[in-house]
């Protein structure tokens, strides 16, 4: 079975096809961070103009790409929510006038569980019951999957996801957009115990906080300089030499990787899954990565970059179990959900 999975939710236009849950055929990714660097951010109006432009030639590029004809797709998969919302409905509607056109069913994605099902698509598959780190701009959510009917959010950050918080500490210190490249390689120049950090906790027991050091970074970002908290954040960078901005971004990188390990461990004793899992956009950091496989007894699994962040691959993947084990929606009933949410079962 072979399911053409598309994606839109932030600033990635991307078209993905996959056969059987886990044969890759197809990942077109169109990524507008170019475009968007300029403004330090992704600027939603400029995101949903650049997904009109490129999502039909995205599509038919991954058709081209897997050598197929329509009448070979037996399905449509695509993200829904959460996202912003100009930009999921330029997915949204271009999936559903392409499942009434080529009278297809459609099934809607859940744009987090997505990022779990990139690990579906690596030549070992994941074994359950799966522990899965999911951890992107918009989200740092851990999951505890017994198959995949059975899904369970176990812990989520009570705040700033892990990927905005290094985004915004990349801003202040002057560090391009996005911040989690940036300041990996800055990680690799600096002193990670530069600064001393607190540990933000999150409300449940596997819960995360990243607001809270993003707010110590910006503190002792102002001390640093001789400056108090009143010190406007925007300008802090131009009084910061390129070794203090090494040390800031060793620093930062240090502790949220630290939070990240040390609760997804945790879990690990509990739960004794067989596998576990990375995925998002900051499961390309490889300090993460290492310090993860440290610290687990059993092989950790994680995909290559470009099915990390955002793809419609991981899209389809998650779409050929649905198409399997669910119904298809009615194509004119497939909402945008810019805040679909997943039910918290700590
Ligand atoms: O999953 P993704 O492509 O989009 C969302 O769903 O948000 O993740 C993007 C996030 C950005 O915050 C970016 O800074 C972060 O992933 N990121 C990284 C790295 N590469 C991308 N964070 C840490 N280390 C990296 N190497
Ligand atoms: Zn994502």
């Amino acid at each position: 079975m072979k399911i053409l999975g598309i994606e839109t939710s932030c600033d990635e236009t991307s078209a993905g096809i996959v056969e059987d849950g886990h044969k890759l055929l197809a990942n077109i990714v169109r990524t507008q961070i170019d475009i968007h660097k300029e403004y330090g951010g992704v600027v939603p109006e400029i995101a949903a103009r650049s997904h009109i432009e490129v999502i039909l030639p995205v599509v038919n590029q991954s058709l081209k790409t897997a050598k197929l004809d329509w009448k070979e797709i037996d399905g449509i998969a695509v993200t829904n929510g959460p996202g912003l919302l100009g930009s999921l409905m330029i997915g949204t509607l271009t999936a559903r006038m392409l499942a009434l056109i080529h009278r297809k069913p459609i099934y809607p994605v859940h744009h987090v569980l997505g990022h779990i099902y990139a690990n579906w698509l690596l030549e070992e598959q994941p074994q359950f019951p799966v522990l899965a780190l999911i951890v992107s701009g918009g989200h740092t959510h851990l999951f505890y999957l017994e198959s995949h009917l059975k899904v369970k959010l176990i812990g989520r950050t009570t705040d700033d996801a892990v990927g905005e918080a290094y985004d915004k500490v990349a801003k202040l210190i002057g560090l391009p957009y996005p911040g989690g490249p940036a300041i990996d390689k800055a990680y690799h120049l600096g002193n990670p115990d530069f600064l001393d950090l607190p540990t933000p906790k999150g409300s449940g027991k596997y819960d995360f906080s990243f607001s809270g050091l993003k707010t110590a970074v910006l503190r002792r970002s102002q001390e640093l300089i001789g400056e108090d908290f009143r010190f406007p954040s925007w300008q802090i960078s131009k009084r910061l030499t390129e070794e203090q901005v090494n040390n800031i971004a060793a620093s930062f990188q240090k502790k949220a990787v630290e939070i990240l390990v040390d609760t997804t461990k945790k879990a690990f004793d509990e739960f004794q899954p067989k596998s576990v899992i990375i995925g998002g956009g900051v499961a390309c950091n490889d300090y993460l990565r290492e310090e993860l496989q440290k610290a687990l007894p059993i092989k950790l699994n994680y995909a290559p970059i470009d099915l990390c962040t955002d793809n419609g691959a991981m899209i389809a993947a998650l779409g050929c179990f649905m198409h399997e084990y669910s119904k298809p929606v009615d194509p004119r009933d497939i909402k945008t959900e810019p805040s679909l949410k997943i039910q918290y079962q700590a």
